[in-house]
């Protein structure tokens, strides 16, 4: 049985204080606001806490009554300390990445500058303001060749993305503040104006007649972007450090999911058809299965996110209200 903690003089059952509440009331800085987790988090922490964003566009859409936008280059050290003086956050959730895997592979270099010293300018600044450093990295640090991947398994990444996702970790690690390291993968999720994602790619290709050929030989664990930003809210509310892998609770290939993709969305999953990576000619090499083991999550934060039936579902919804809010097309 679980032990009771109190709200305002309420006793509650960790479980339900976990469920119900999200962090309030804390400093927080938000990188790649205006990125799929980044808004996802905006969302979830903005209306109970002061939050700050951090992203590249000159202005932000992001709105609420105590939101801060700052419109920044993490690559550049000064103007980071500067932002991070100024709001003097407590918690800084660093989702900032190049998160184009082939594109890490042709520019190793913007991609080192984003991925690895980018993380090192917010170390340096998190030291000096005191704040606990949520830092993002990927399933891309492991080879593929042992899941389920646990969070002290040995890491092995094969594409130069995976190596500078690793180097951030590493900088992070030895770096001497309060940080978590915050593992994901296949991020899917509504919101407006963002890059595609696997779940908008296949509805884009869905919508034109047609075979739809997908890999069979990718497997892992795909992500709904609101339930990593939950679990994301509870290490905040825990002050939870160290290493969690955070996904959904499926393992399927990406073929697998596209089929069920097509399926929640009415359409013939029969036109998706399988295709070997070797045949993609991709630039980086992939891990074939770097599905997730969720023990950790599951035991430490009573969390266990959502798998693809019902991550499809939310994703569905969430389309047609935005679709109604914003009309046109959407991601
Ligand atoms: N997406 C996935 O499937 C996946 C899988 C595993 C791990 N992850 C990790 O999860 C995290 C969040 O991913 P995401 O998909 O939400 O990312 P995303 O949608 O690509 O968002 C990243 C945001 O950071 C901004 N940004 C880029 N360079 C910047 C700079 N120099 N200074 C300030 N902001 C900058 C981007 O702006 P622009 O759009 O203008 O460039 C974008 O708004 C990343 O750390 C990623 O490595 C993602």
């Amino acid at each position: 049985m679980s032990s009771l903690w109190y709200f305002n003089g309420i006793p509650m059952a960790a479980d339900d204080l976990l469920h119900h509440f999200v962090p309030y009331g804390r400093r927080l800085l938000i990188t790649g606001c205006h990125g799929l987790l980044g808004r996802k988090l905006h969302a979830l922490l903005a209306p109970a806490n002061i939050v700050a964003g951090v992203d590249l566009a000159p202005q932000s859409a992001l709105s609420g009554d105590r939101f801060t936008y700052y419109s920044l280059d993490l690559t550049q050290r000064e103007p980071v300390a500067a932002v991070v003086e100024e709001f003097h956050p407590s918690f800084i959730l660093n989702t900032a990445a190049m998160t184009d895997v082939d594109g890490c592979e042709m520019d190793k270099d913007r991609c080192w500058r984003l991925n690895v010293l980018a993380v090192e300018n917010l170390i340096r600044a998190a030291k000096k303001s005191n704040a606990h450093l949520i830092h993002l990295s990927s399933d891309y640090v492991f080879d593929g060749r042992h899941p389920p991947y646990r969070e002290t398994d040995p890491t092995a990444p094969l594409g130069f993305y995976g190596k500078s996702k690793l180097a951030g970790e590493n900088a992070l690690r030895g770096a001497g503040l309060p940080h978590t390291i915050v593992r994901t993968q296949v991020l899917y999720g509504v919101a407006p104006d963002i890059r595609s994602n696997f779940v908008s790619f296949v509805l884009d290709k869905l919508r034109q007649p047609g075979e739809l050929r997908i890999v069979d030989d990718q497997r892992g664990t795909p992500t709904l972007a609101d339930d990593l930003a939950e679990g994301i809210g509870r290490l905040i509310q825990l002050q939870r450090e160290g290493i969690y892998h955070i996904s959904g609770r499926d393992s399927v290939s990406r073929w697998e999911f596209a089929r069920e993709i097509a399926r929640q969305f009415g359409e013939d999953p029969e036109r998706i058809l399988p295709l070997k990576t070797a045949d993609l000619k991709q630039n980086s090499p992939r891990p074939a299965d770097s599905s997730f083991s969720l023990e950790k999550i599951r035991r430490d934060l009573s969390f266990l996110p959502r798998g693809i039936r019902e991550g499809l579902q939310e994703y569905r919804l969430q389309r047609e209200q935005l679709q109604t809010t914003h009309g046109g097309e959407t991601r």
